[in-house]
């Protein structure tokens, strides 16, 4: 196999999109990908991460900019000179086919000779488990299996680079774990340079060696999962990667015995830790607390808030209970269990070293860590 080829990178350099009637559906967007890296592109529906996808793998044109597949620039490159692999939502099995047969037929259109064709389609069978499916037709097979010869169609082409749209969403809850770990183990196994599409932050961060977090055909952040859970960008960012999700309160910062937040409300006032020491320049100004679930918990001998509990969710091993604070939503997620009544008056209390400020425009900029 083709492997550890230091040049085969992807490379997309200012690439946009305007769809006829002038939907700009990605704005110019400039992104490189390592030989065997995987790469996520994660956003909400219509962000633009189909057609990224799409414009990489040369099934629809490009408004503007280069894109390129290793040293060479593939804009007026058909998609199958392209020597990309992609696997759709759906899995487009050709129905009087084999498994088999399925499996070998872009080897077969390429008139790859049939000893090797066989050979290949046994060692992508054989890497999936579903050796014995090879002589089924695809209506005996379930949605994972049938998810699992789309990817064998794939393996089989050995490409340079492999596209996922979502292959995973027609699954059940369960399936999509499962096929996940799956397409982990194989980029492993392979070392193929991989990017996958998916509105699915969950997947995105388990999947991704790096993520690129979009919205409205904006890239807002490109970092490896923790550093965007850690650090996201922004306010978008922040409420986007984790679940639950962040919580926020927008509010001002106030020095007054210590830090504290005035809420939005104007009454409201929250105590913030001792150890939370922002930079200066964050006193004063409007701007939007955001702090994860995690890092609220509840009890407490100096909260940053005391407010009634609202609903309850045990889950055995934690426990989310959700909050009203200023009028807006406060969720604590508990290891283990936790037993209080609704509206039950709770102390609940920030971790100091996991409280996030954004900015309180529209753009939302982390003003604890830039970039
Ligand atoms: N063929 C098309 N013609 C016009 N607009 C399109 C077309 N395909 C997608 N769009 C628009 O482009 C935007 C991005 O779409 P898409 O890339 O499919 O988003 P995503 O995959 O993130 O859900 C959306 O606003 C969508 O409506
Ligand atoms: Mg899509």
């Amino acid at each position: 196999m083709k492997r550890g080829n230091a040049l085969a990178l992807v490379k997309l350099a200012k690439v946009s999109k305007v769809y006829p009637g002038n939907v700009r559906a990605v704005a110019p967007m400039d992104l490189e990908i390592a030989h065997g890296e995987f790469t996520v592109l994660v956003g909400p529906s219509g962000c633009g991460k189909s057609t990224t996808l799409r414009m990489i793998a040369g099934l629809e044109e490009i408004t503007e900019g280069d894109i390129s597949i290793g040293d060479r620039i593939v804009n007026d490159v058909e998609p199958r000179d392209r020597d990309i692999a992609m696997v759709f939502q759906s899995y487009a099995l050709y129905p009087h086919m084999t498994v088999g047969d399925n499996m070998g037929f872009g080897l077969r259109m390429r008139k790859h000779p049939k000893e090797e064709i066989t050979k290949r389609v046994g060692e992508a069978a054989r890497v999936l488990g579903i050796e014995e499916l090879l002589q089924r037709k695809p209506r005996a097979l379930s949605g994972g299996q049938r998810q699992r010869v789309a990817l064998g169609r794939a393996i089989v082409r050995n490409p340079e680079v492999f596209l996922f749209d979502e292959p995973l969403s027609n699954l059940d809850a369960k399936m999509r774990v499962q096929m996940r770990t799956e397409i982990a183990r194989l980029h492993h196994r392979l070392g193929a340079t991989m990017i996958y599409v998916t509105h699915d932050q969950t997947e995105a961060m388990t999947l991704g060696q790096r993520i690129v977090v979009m919205k409205d055909g904006f890239v807002q952040q490109v970092a490896p999962p923790l550093d965007l859970y850690e650090r996201p960008a922004n306010r978008f960012v922040g409420g986007f990667i984790g679940s639950p999700a962040m919580n926020f309160l927008p509010g001002h910062l106030i020095q007054q015995d210590g830090l504290r937040l005035v809420c939005a409300d104007g009454q409201t006032t929250c105590e913030l830790p001792a150890g939370f020491e922002p930079p200066a320049q964050t006193v004063g100004p409007k701007l939007v607390l955001g702090i994860r679930p995690e890092h609220v918990s509840v009890g407490g001998s100096n909260p940053s808030a005391a407010t009634e509990l609202q609903v309850l969710e045990s889950l055995g091993n934690e426990t989310l209970a959700y909050f009203q604070v200023a009028g807006q939503s406060v969720t604590a997620r508990c290891p283990g269990q936790l037993t209080a009544g609704i509206d039950e008056k709770l102390n609940l209390s920030f971790a100091a070293e996991h409280i996030h400020l954004f900015g309180a425009d529209e753009e939302g900029a982390n003003l604890l860590h830039e970039g």
